[in-house]
Formats: structure tokens, C-alpha cells, sequence
């Protein structure tokens, strides 16, 4: 796992746009996985800005989704396919039609789920994956104690992650879904790279158990560990648990 300690969020956005950059410049199919959330949101920033300026492409991409809410209205601000078109879709040149999620409504979700992990397979799989972590060391939607080699599913989400996702419905834990569909620990291992953010204070404990804490179901975003080409970009609130630090901060001075 290489870790990147970086001042702002502007500055880590930047740098994993530099990756995504590129990847595109390299493979102009290149599949992006994104992720909603705060975190990604400088990154998206600036990928719609070098697609403005012509230097990336997404006109020949598939975005693929990590998670999304279910029971929630089709229409609904906070329904996690909205949300990526609002924050990057609708203002980069991807196809519409090329941005998928995992379907939070379909009337059989079991095979829904079987079907987006058949989907992510026939495009080639995903390239780069963006990613958050909730402060109980979640990615996508995958809670403590659950499988570390799981696949697309149905999951429950716990009541720490519905009280952090309250500020995007008004502050009401009444309004936030308690179901989701989320990819799995296992298909996010199977993304070719890994770009995890996580900024502030509150993120630190888990960014210490993500980097340096025995691999384990009660942290899941541990199993990145095994990941063979996983990048962890943190600003210096997020980093203040880790024990290595100044070796970290040895490596990052080494590779610039
Ligand atoms: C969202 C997702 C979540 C978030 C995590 C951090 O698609 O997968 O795991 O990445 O809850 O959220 P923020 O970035 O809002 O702190």
C-alpha cells in the first residue's frame, strides 16, 4: 500500500487525477470506478476540468458505481446514480448510458446484484477505482464483520454510517434508507488500482487500521492490504494515527 501525505484536499485531488490521467493517456478505454461520498468530490473537481482543457477523455469509458441506496425514489437528490451524474458525469464526456450502478430498486435484487458483477466482467473490468472510507473503516457500503471476499449484495446499513450520511437528508437519521446494495470487498479487490482519500481528524483511526492494523472483518478496508497496486492519499489530520509516519513521509520524499 503506498501512502501519500498531502496538505489539502485540492492537492490529493489533484494527484489522483495526475494517475487518472495517465492510465486514459495510455488506455482511452480504460474503465473508472467511482464512489460518492465527500471525499472524491476535489478529485471529480479537477477530472472535469482536464476534460475541459482536453487532456483526459472519457468519451470511450464505462464509470462503474460502487454502491447505492435501496427503497430510495428514482428522482431523489441523494440516489447514488444522481449523484455521480451530478458531481462528474453530466460535466465530462462520458456516455450516459456508460455509467452503471448497482440497482437499488430492481424487483428481484438478488439477481440484480449477480448481473452487475456479470456487467463489470464484460466491460473488461474496472481500471482505477476512487475510493472513501467511513469513519468504521467501510468502503462502498461494506459494514464491519462482513465477508472479506464478498461479492455485489444486498446489505443493512449500520447505524454509525446512516447518523455520517444524515447531513445529506436534512439532517433526519429518519430519512436515510437502512438497505443498500454495495459492490463487495472481493469485487473492489478485483479493480486493477486502488485510489482511497480520506481526509480530517475523524477518518484517522481508521486510516491507521486501514494501513498498518491486522487485516480483519471489523476493519474492512484492512483487506486492501493484499491489494498489490493500492494508493492511500490523506491529509495530515487523517494521518495523525499512523505509527509509521516518518517513514511514509521517507517513501513519499524518495518517489518525488
Ligand atoms: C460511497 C461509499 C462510502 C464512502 C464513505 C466515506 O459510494 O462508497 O464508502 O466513500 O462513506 O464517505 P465521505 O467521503 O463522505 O466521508
Amino acid at each position: 500500500m503506498e501512502v501519500y501525505i498531502l496538505p489539502n484536499e485540492e492537492e490529493i485531488g489533484s494527484a489522483i487525477a495526475d494517475r487518472i490521467e495517465k492510465l486514459f493517456s495510455a488506455n482511452p478505454e480504460a474503465n473508472l470506478g467511482v464512489a460518492t461520498g465527500s471525499s472524491p468530490l476535489p478529485t471529480y473537481r479537477e477530472l472535469i476540468k482536464r476534460v475541459a482543457e482536453g487532456k483526459i477523455s472519457f468519451s470511450k469509458s464505462h464509470f462503474f458505481m460502487l454502491d447505492e441506496y435501496v427503497g430510495i425514489a428514482e428522482d431523489h437528490p441523494e440516489r447514488y446514480h444522481n449523484v455521480i451524474t451530478t458531481e462528474i458525469a453530466s460535466q465530462v464526456d462520458v456516455d450516459p448510458a456508460n455509467v452503471h450502478g448497482p440497482e437499488g430498486n430492481a424487483p428481484d435484487l438478488a439477481a440484480a446484484v449477480k448481473e452487475y458483477d456479470e456487467l463489470i466482467r464484460e466491460k473488461g473490468g474496472v481500471d482505477l477505482q476512487i475510493l472513501g472510507i467511513g469513519s468504521d473503516g467501510h468502503i462502498a457500503f461494506n459494514e464491519p464483520g462482513g465477508s472479506l471476499v464478498s461479492r455485489t449484495h444486498v446489505d443493512v446499513l449500520t447505524n454509525q454510517t446512516r447518523v455520517d450520511n444524515a447531513r445529506f437528508f436534512d439532517g433526519d437519521l429518519d430519512k436515510v434508507p437502512t438497505h443498500c446494495v454495495t459492490q463487495g470487498l472481493g469485487t473492489i479487490m478485483d479493480a486493477r488500482e486502488l485510489c482511497l482519500v480520506a481526509t480530517g481528524e475523524g477518518k484517522a483511526e481508521a486510516v491507521a487500521q486501514m494501513v498498518e492494523g491486522g487485516i480483519s472483518a471489523l476493519w474492512p478496508a484492512t483487506i486492501m492490504q493484499m491489494h498489490p497496486n493500492a494508493h492511500v492519499f490523506i491529509d495530515e489530520a487523517a494521518a495523525s494515527k499512523l505509527k509509521l509516519i516518518d517513514y511514509y513521509r521517507e517513501i513519499q520524499a524518495a518517489r518525488a
